[in-house]
């Protein structure tokens, strides 16, 4: 039987080779990583990363053939596959910064394989790269190979966070891309073998190399399409009194369409959309499509409008100006049911807060006030350990992670502890703004028919 390794303990690596390990028993699955605490935090009873389900698949194979490990090099040396789920940020100098993704960390990984491989390996993209990496890579492993032999595959993730052990257990489709020669198709078929033992057949998917490192970056740039989509009608909606909800309900109904991916919001985040979408533009200008480029660009042109728009919007309503206002943020995660913050939408509206002098206090129910912190560089604000207390005193509240907890919170109770006038604005629409203004608050939701007092306090652009 196969023996696995992952390089790359994160928020891809842990819970893919997780279930990996819960699905194939007979397979030896070693996760590792040069982050000791990331490592340790994996051999203990609090994970580093929440995911629905985690907790569970984790205890009933670890130790038995999951494993996690800081010595990198003996495991990866013992593998036949190799995954590499290493961190593949956007480049922030030199070419391409901003926009192409920084292969540090994935580089130096191929050379860490290179260094001790002495039997033949497959090595599988699993953190998403830009096209043509697969080419990178070989390249690396060839001229370093010393008689030993590569195949690279690429097999990007589809899972989401906040679902990702869902995604795994039924994926929509697996998608396998490797070289078109014997050596190539070999290599698909063992890891082809691999998630036939849980995935039907028909949902694995094997195409060429190029092929599936875009279908990721493009399946990405969809998905993020349809929310700027629907949140550049969401603008229109405020403007003209259409409801969002509706409109999307009623376009979603059409099975060209489909119902997903539709809820207006203050814009998306997480470590992928805006990265991959960057990855795509930079590919486009590369191969000197300037135009493809600029198509693509406008889906994060829409999305930090919409973020900045919500901004004014609090801004304006307030009579222009929240200096000195306190304001209580619920949510800081990208979405619910995570407590990554990466990209989160929630940077963006805090410093915007912060600019125009507003003390901020913020609220989420996973992620830590560490991370608050590192993500608002040291500026100045509040973190709380419940949502009242965030709403203590406060003039708004601004809803901006989608969490369960808070469609069921005491609104009531909060109302009766904050300033007022007392304003909600919903960045998720997950309160009914009806009910809320039966209690008294100022409502603003994403999308949503305006109240008297948002249309008498235009927001400027
Ligand atoms: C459209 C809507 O589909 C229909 O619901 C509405 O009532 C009227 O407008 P129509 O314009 O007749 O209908 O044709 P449609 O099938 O939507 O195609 C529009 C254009 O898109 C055509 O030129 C078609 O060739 C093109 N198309 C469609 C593509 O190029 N690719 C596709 O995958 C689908
Ligand atoms: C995404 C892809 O869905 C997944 O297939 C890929 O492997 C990784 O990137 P993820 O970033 O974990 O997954 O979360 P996703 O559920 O796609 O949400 C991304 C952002 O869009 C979140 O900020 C979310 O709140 C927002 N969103 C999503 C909306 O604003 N409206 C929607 O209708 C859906
Ligand atoms: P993702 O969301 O793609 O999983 P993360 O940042 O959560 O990204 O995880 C990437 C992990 O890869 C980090 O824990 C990091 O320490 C690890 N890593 C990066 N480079 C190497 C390397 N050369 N060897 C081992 N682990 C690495």
């Amino acid at each position: 039987m196969v023996k696995i390794c992952c390089i790359g303990a994160g928020y891809v690596g842990g819970p893919t080779m997780a279930v990996i390990a819960l699905k194939c028993p007979d397979v030896e699955v070693v996760v590792v990583d040069i982050s000791e605490a990331r490592i340790a935090g994996w051999n203990s009873d609090r994970l580093p990363i929440y995911e629905p389900g985690l907790d569970d698949v984790v205890k009933r194979c670890r130790g038995r053939n999951l494993f996690f490990s800081t010595d990198v090099e003996r495991y990866v040396g013992e593998a036949d596959v190799v995954f590499v789920s290493v961190n593949t940020p956007t480049k922030t100098r030199g070419l391409g910064a901003g926009k192409a993704a920084d292969l540090t960390y994935w580089e130096s990984a191929a050379r860490m394989i290179a260094d001790v491989s002495r039997s033949d390996k497959i090595v599988v993209e699993k953190s998403t790269v830009p096209v043509k990496t697969a080419e990178a890579i070989e390249k690396i492993l060839a001229h370093n190979g010393r008689g030993v032999r590569y195949q690279i595959l690429s097999n990007p993730k589809f899972l989401a966070e906040g679902t990702a052990v869902r995604d795994l257990f039924a994926p929509d489709r697996v998608l396998i891309g490797g070289r078109e020669t014997p050596e190539g198709q070999a290599a698909v078929k063992v890891l082809k073998g691999v998630y036939a033992r849980w995935v039907p057949e028909d949902r694995i998917i094997t195409t060429n190399l190029w092929s599936a490192e875009l279908s990721k970056l493009a399946a990405n740039a969809f998905l993020a399409q349809r929310i700027s989509s629907v949140n550049a009608i969401s603008a229109l909606c405020e403007a003209t009194g259409a409801d969002v909800a509706e409109v999307a309900c009623s376009i979603g109904k059409d099975s060209r369409i489909g119902p997903r991916f539709l809820s207006a919001s203050v814009g998306f985040g997480g470590s992928c959309f805006q990265k991959d979408i960057l990855n795509l533009v930079y590919i486009c200008e590369c191969y000197g499509l300037p135009e493809v480029a600029e198509y693509w660009r406008q889906v994060i042109g829409i999305n930090d409008y919409q973020k900045s728009r919500f901004v004014n919007r609090v801004v304006s309503s307030m009579f222009n100006t929240v200096a000195g206002k306190k304001v209580a943020v619920l949510g800081f995660a990208f979405k619910k049911d995570t407590g990554d913050t990466r990209e989160t939408p929630a940077i963006d509206v805090c410093r915007g807060l912060l600019g125009d002098k507003a003390v901020v206090s913020i609220y989420d129910p996973q992620v830590t006030e560490e991370q608050v912190r590192r993500d608002l560089a040291m500026r100045k604000v509040a973190v709380t350990t419940d949502a009242y207390e965030a709403a203590r005193d406060a003039h708004a509240v601004c809803i901006l992670t989608e969490w369960e907890d808070f469609r069921s919170l005491d609104y009531r109770r909060m109302y009766d502890v904050m300033q007022k006038p007392a304003f909600v604005f919903d960045g998720r629409n997950i309160v009914d703004p009806e009910k809320l203004r039966d209690i008294g608050f100022i409502v603003y939701a994403i999308g949503k028919p305006l109240d008297q007092w948002l249309k008498d306090m235009p927001a400027v652009a």
